[in-house]
């Protein structure tokens, strides 16, 4: 019997992590006999067929007296070796790419050719990769699933993606560091973090850290008023001889007004009150994004990878993998921790989250309304 092969891709931006769920495809797969495929570089490289073997036949596994074929298949497909180490590397073996080609529909019609030939099509990524598989899914007979990895934690109804936790990890230990330089010198500093449209890590990092303070755009404030607010809370801090030697303030990406900018001019607010206060400000940046991904982003990746190709072998498509959803509804799969929703449900909830509409949104939010006041003290 020819073996069906499924191929995987990693889409829009890196998240460490993606190689522990291609690894788990690749193994999972091969245990139930089929062999599979790594699309290089995201959409671009299935436009252009550019695949890459994640599993092979492995030689002298003629069919044993018995043995049922697909118990023969399953022993004939074994997974490259280096996927081994690569699932516990950060970013993505495969390459990722923000597709231009892809949005259009020359570039959909030459990718879904190249799934013609396939079983299924595993992606995984953000919202953007998500709303390219739905797209897909609809303009081709071959199975897509979506798996979601975006260090934002931007993606509705799962309550995390692959690259969360290990980004939060990262902003921590940061945080951390700069703690101690800041104890040294009585200084306060504002740390920027990803997050361009979602503020999750910076809320969330902000209460993991003991930050004294934290910035979001869902705070819907204006450039003077995040000035302002910055400035009390620093006064609050260092003003009052209550022995604080740091004060920490987490700024999401998406807060739009430069760490720089913002420095320059709470230290101009509070020359006066506070004569001689010193801040800095540090951008995380790409930092965030990279390195080896944590246990937890291994595990979430691995279920989730597992599950992904469970729904394949029945057939299902346009649905995404969803870990311990906050939001009721989705089809229970083989793992208890994994539903599946309808991508275009997914797609509805991401722009719920990044609007403010979604209860999930407006939870994080509230919790940090109502930590405002308990940070700094
Ligand atoms: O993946 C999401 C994200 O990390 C955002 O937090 C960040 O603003 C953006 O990607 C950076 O994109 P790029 O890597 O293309 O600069």
């Amino acid at each position: 019997m020819p073996e069906k092969t499924i191929a995987v891709l990693t889409s829009g931006g890196d998240a460490p992590g993606m190689n522990a769920a291609v690894r788990a495809i690749a193994k999972v797969a091969a245990a139930r006999g089929l062999r599979t495929l790594g699309v290089l570089d995201g959409y671009d490289g299935l436009i252009d067929g550019r695949f890459r073997e994640l599993s092979r036949s492995v030689s002298g596994s003629a069919q044993a007296e018995g043995q049922a074929q697909g118990e023969a298949d399953a022993a004939a497909l074994g997974v490259l070796p280096e996927l081994d180490i690569a699932g516990g590397s950060g970013g993505t073996i495969l390459g990722s790419a923000r597709s231009s080609r892809f949005r259009t529909p020359e570039g959909r019609r030459e990718a879904a050719t190249r799934l013609a030939a396939l079983d299924g099509l595993i992606v995984i990524g953000g919202d953007g990769s998500l709303t390219g598989a739905h797209l897909l899914a609809g303009e081709c007979r071959t199975p897509i699933l979506g798996i979601p990895a975006s260090i934002d934690n931007d993606i509705g109804c799962t309550a995390s993606a692959i690259g969360v936790d290990t980004a939060l990890n990262t902003i921590v230990d940061c945080c951390d560091r700069i703690a101690d330089t800041a104890v040294s010198h009585r200084r306060a500093f504002v740390v920027e973090v990803m997050g361009r449209r979602s503020g999750y890590l910076a809320m969330a990092s902000a209460v993991a850290a003991g930050a004294d303070g934290v910035l979001f755009r869902e705070q819907d404030r204006g450039e003077d008023e995040i000035v302002a607010a910055t400035a009390r809370t620093i006064a609050r801090c260092f003003e009052a001889d209550r022995g604080k030697r740091r004060v920490l303030i987490l700024k999401a990406e998406g807060v739009d007004v430069p760490c720089t900018r913002l420095v320059q001019r709470v230290e101009e607010t509070l020359a006066e009150r506070l004569p001689g206060v010193e801040l800095r400000a540090t951008v995380l940046g790409h930092l965030v994004r990279g390195g080896r991904p944590s246990f937890m982003d291994r595990m979430i990746a691995a279920r989730l990878g597992r599950c992904a190709v469970e729904a394949l072998l029945t057939g299902t498509s346009n649905e995404m993998l969803a870990w311990m959803p906050p939001l009721p509804g989705g089809t229970p799969t083989e793992d208890p921790s994994v539903v599946r929703f309808p991508i275009a449900r997914v797609l509805s909830e991401c722009k719920a989250l990044l609007d403010g509409s979604s209860p999930v949104t407006q939870r994080r939010v509230r919790m940090m309304q109502q930590l405002e006041g308990v940070l700094g003290i």
